[in-house]
């Protein structure tokens, strides 16, 4: 007899996260802080600034610090509000770490070998990378998991790693007798912004580690570097195409269409229905103005963030212990489900 299993019934919450290496880009905007911000007013939201994940790669220690504290002035530029939504470093709440260590001893070696993220990270140089860098999406499964979240925000790129965590998830409640102890999480990848390619590549992501800064928009870029980023994307020399079907084998142009639709907040369709017939040498222009009409306000109020440490050191204490205050607890029932020993 096969008895359906129970549902989690507790309360919603979102969880996402960003890692603090190298400077956002465009992607990570839309396809993460934006989203950040339009759910903070309605959810409860946990955002974590993951170093954790930042060091399965070296990281120099004397930047680290720096690094977190920076991607907490893109947090709050962008628009999220400590008021209403927690911010916090991961390394600063134990949970993560504890449930991914349990976690370890749920997920099975076979799932992680299907990580696509990590064959792409790891190239042919797998044997040297570290054992972090392979466990990865099982601390990934215990940062959403340690807050019970049910939906997170984030760009296609993580579909697999949420896919991962639903899997441990449901492998967890099943094989400790505890049905509905963790939800299912649900990945909130839809809308414009979730993929943004690569300026110079459509084929390939918007990516810190591109070696080439032309590919990105870095949230820090100043307007006339915008403007020349876009003036240089790769294009092709055909009009922009009245429906999206003119869009097929275009991805240059398909993504540079995206990106004015993502931040416009129209669909492509709408883009297409303004800009059809005209060349690049109008639509290039067009794109770089509104690129930098969202852009620049976020660059100048993160520089006012990052111009008072002290205070972003205020907030990320503050959202570390309200983490912590969510997190604990769960952990601890884990423990109980487990049959840890205890006083
Ligand atoms: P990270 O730090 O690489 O990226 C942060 C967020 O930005 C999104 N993103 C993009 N979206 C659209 N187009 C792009 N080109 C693009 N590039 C990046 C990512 O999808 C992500 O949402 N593993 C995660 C961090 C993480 C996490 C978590 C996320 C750790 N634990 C728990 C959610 C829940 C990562 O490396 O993201």
């Amino acid at each position: 007899m096969s008895e359906k299993p129970v549902e989690y019934s507790g309360p919603e919450r979102v969880f996402s996260g960003v890692q603090p290496s190298g400077s956002l880009h465009l992607g990570n905007y839309l396809g993460a802080l934006k989203k950040f911000v339009d759910l903070q007013d309605a959810h409860d939201c946990v955002y974590c600034i993951v170093d954790l994940h930042a060091v399965t790669v070296w990281q120099d220690p004397k930047e680290l610090a720096k690094q977190t504290r920076h991607i907490a002035a893109a947090f709050l530029a962008a628009g999220v509000d400590p008021d209403k939504a927690i911010i916090y470093p991961q390394a600063q709440v134990r949970a993560h770490s504890e449930l991914a260590w349990y976690f370890n001893c749920v997920a099975r070696i076979g799932w992680l070998n299907r990580m696509t993220q990590f064959k792409d990270k790891a190239g042919k140089n797998s044997e040297k990378m570290s054992v972090g860098l392979y466990d990865y999406p099982v601390l990934q499964a215990a940062d959403i998991l340690a807050f019970k979240a049910t939906h997170v925000p984030v760009g296609e790129d993580q579909k697999q790693h949420l896919e991962l965590s639903r899997d441990i998830a449901a492998k967890f409640n099943n094989d400790f007798d505890a049905p509905g102890f963790f939800p299912l999480p649900e990945p909130l990848i839809k809308g414009p912004g979730a993929r943004v390619m690569s300026l110079k590549d459509g084929s390939s992501k918007m990516s810190k580690s591109d070696p080439s800064d032309l590919s990105r928009i870095n949230l820090t870029d100043e307007a006339d570097k915008i403007a020349k980023k876009i003036r240089k994307a790769k294009t092709d020399p055909e009009p922009i195409p009245a429906e999206m079907d003119g869009l097929e084998g275009r991805p240059e142009v398909a993504n540079l269409v995206g990106i004015y639709a993502a931040l416009s907040g129209q669909s492509d369709q709408d883009v297409l229905n303004t800009y059809a017939g005209e060349g690049f040498g109008v639509f290039k222009p067009a794109l770089a103005d509104l690129c930098v009409e969202k852009i620049a306000p976020i660059t100048e109020s993160m520089n006012r963030y990052l111009a008072d440490p002290a205070e972003i050191d205020r907030i990320l204490a503050k959202g570390a212990e309200a983490a912590a205050a969510i997190a604990d607890p769960i952990v601890s029932d884990v423990r109980d489900i487990m049959g840890f020993w205890k006083a």
